[in-house]
């Protein structure tokens, strides 16, 4: 049973699936747009239509079909339209939208004016969170309006026998507190989905799939980097074929300190054909004097591509039964919407386009419809270690975009020290688990410091602390001061080339959480 999210091109569309696994429903997003046929194919069970910045008026921004229409209604598919998804209906239904010049954002008090099943066991008054320029003012024929705020007339709305739902607010995002009992209601109460999706079951069919896919004697290659998608990649194929999987990990020189030896001493034991392959030089040699940040990244993904190449070429003369490449792709890696992420995902994708064709591997990726929390869980259950699955996401291009400008050796080992004092004290002081992400960014910036009874001329290291559920937006971390003191005193005392240590108190937006 299959609940199909619909993409409108808002930024909330994955956090809906999410929402919906989490129930125990499958859920996948497919475009507005999508061909009927592989819509039937699919068989929803449901299917919810995403906000996005459109507005129904519009000639060109995206419309849904009379044949769409037709296929929900005829087989009493419930739908619902969430903000852009909610005018729509209305706008093709016959009721009437206006656009309204001020966008309402925020926070809002909903009232429910009808008993009905989508607000079922909800109190009368919701906190709602609203973010929208147009409304509906007019109500289209055979529909009930369920709920308004002082502002909205038609904040939800229902039509039983059409099977069509609609809500102004987003119940996917937590400050719609009741939001996930709205989503329940949609899709248990008014779809009548059973909970099905279950990560135990999923396991087990990936292996059998991969054991398929790969027959009994083929072999395959994984980039491994350490992170989470790659090392839940490399156990799951490890258990699915054993040793005829075969992992090469690239130290590309920009790792954090001693993370080539801890990758290392972690994989080394599980997985027999660990391959280690030491680059640092070359990827310094050619980051040498770049300083435009987009720049590092395109000299790092391509100078990974040459070096995996190779690796890749002088292990399939060794073992001429390697035809996979294994990734470890993940859902919102491969579904692009204007809320999934840059440059990791193209990463991936350009890697395979620039296999040479002479060695014609075939991709495998068996994480492909999964999202990081699934993968976190997938990992726990296959034994991988914690310190892998529960460390912070780190970028491809590493700390070369955590020193400002041009980086060398000098300012990459003054860096590295003061990152591991900081994640040092944010263990011990228990909180490593409850924040996003925690590292220090090398500012090239000299000013004078005292030390002793010498005056000092050294670099600054900012402290970057958020938290955030998924990256898209972020907030810096409140901690508690005599923490941070110790975290600027040490770093300070402690590291040599660092005089000043200050804390970014920059939330995203408007700044990103990595400085480059
Ligand atoms: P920003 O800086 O855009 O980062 O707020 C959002 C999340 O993405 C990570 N990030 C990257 N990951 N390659 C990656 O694999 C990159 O080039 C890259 N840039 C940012 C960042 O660490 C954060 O988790």
């Amino acid at each position: 049973m299959i609940s199909i999210v619909l993409d409108f091109g808002g930024q909330y569309t994955h956090l809906i699936t999410r929402r919906i696994r989490d129930l125990g429903v499958y859920s996948e997003i497919l475009p507005f747009d999508v061909d009927l046929d592989l819509l039937k194919k699919k068989n929803p069970k449901s299917i919810i239509l995403s906000g996005g910045p459109g507005s129904v008026y519009k000639k060109d921004d995206p419309k849904l079909t009379r044949e769409f229409y037709q296929f929900t209604m005829r087989n009493k598919i419930p739908v619902l339209g969430i903000c852009y998804g909610h005018h729509l209906i209305m706008h093709q239904m016959g009721g009437k939208v206006e656009s309204k010049e001020k966008r309402e954002y925020g926070k809002a008090n909903l009232t429910i004016i009808k008993p009905n099943l989508l607000f079922d066991s909800l109190d009368k008054d919701q906190l709602v969170w609203m973010s929208h320029g147009d409304q509906i003012i007019e109500i289209a024929n055979g529909f009930e309006v369920y709920a308004n705020t002082e502002t909205c007339s038609v904040a939800a709305y229902g039509n039983k026998e059409k099977q069509l739902y609609g809500v102004q607010f987003h119940p996917e995002v937590s400050n719609t507190p009741n939001g996930t009992k709205i989503l329940e209601n949609f899709i248990f109460k008014i779809a009548q989905s059973k909970k099905e999706w279950k990560l135990e079951g999923w396991i087990e069919k990936t292996i059998d799939e991969i054991r398929k896919e790969i027959g009994p004697n083929k072999k395959v290659i994984l980039g491994l980097s350490g992170g989470v998608d790659s090392s839940v990649t490399a156990e799951l194929l490890h258990k699915a074929i054993g040793d005829r999987l075969h992992c090469i990990f690239v130290n590309n020189g920009v790792l954090r300190k001693n993370e080539e030896l801890e990758v290392q001493e972690t994989f080394k034991k599980r997985i027999k054909n660990f391959h280690y392959v030491e680059a640092e030089e070359l990827f310094l040699k050619k980051l040498e004097n770049v300083e435009d940040p987009e720049e590092k990244r395109r000299v790092i993904g391509h100078t990974f591509i040459e070096v995996f190449e190779n690796k890749t070429i002088e292990l399939e003369k060794a073992y001429p039964d390697i035809k996979f490449l294994a990734q470890g792709t993940i859902y919102p890696d491969r579904v692009e919407t204007s809320a999934t992420s840059k440059v990791s995902a193209k990463i991936k994708s350009h890697h395979n386009l620039t296999l040479p064709d002479n060695m014609k591997l075939e991709i495998i990726e068996p994480l492909k419809d999964l999202y990081k929390d699934e993968v976190r869980r997938v990992g726990i259950k296959l034994g991988v270690p914690d310190n892998i699955i529960n460390r912070h996401p780190f970028p491809g291009p590493g700390l070369a975009v955590r020193i400002i400008g041009p980086i060398d050796k000098e300012k990459l080992t003054i860096l590295r020290n003061a990152d591991e004092i900081l994640i040092q004290e944010i263990k011990d002081e228990g909180i490593y688990n409850q924040i996003w992400q925690a590292f220090c960014v090398f500012l090239p910036l000299k000013t004078v410091g005292i030390m002793g009874d010498f005056r000092t001329y050294e670099y600054i290291c900012s402290i970057r602390i958020v938290e955030s559920n998924d990256a898209m937006t972020a907030n810096f971390s409140k901690l508690d001061w005599e923490l941070l003191e110790r975290i600027g005193t040490r770093i300070a005392n402690e590291v040599k080339g660092i005089n000043r240590v200050v804390y970014d108190i920059s939330n995203k937006p408007p700044s990103t959480i990595e400085y480059e």
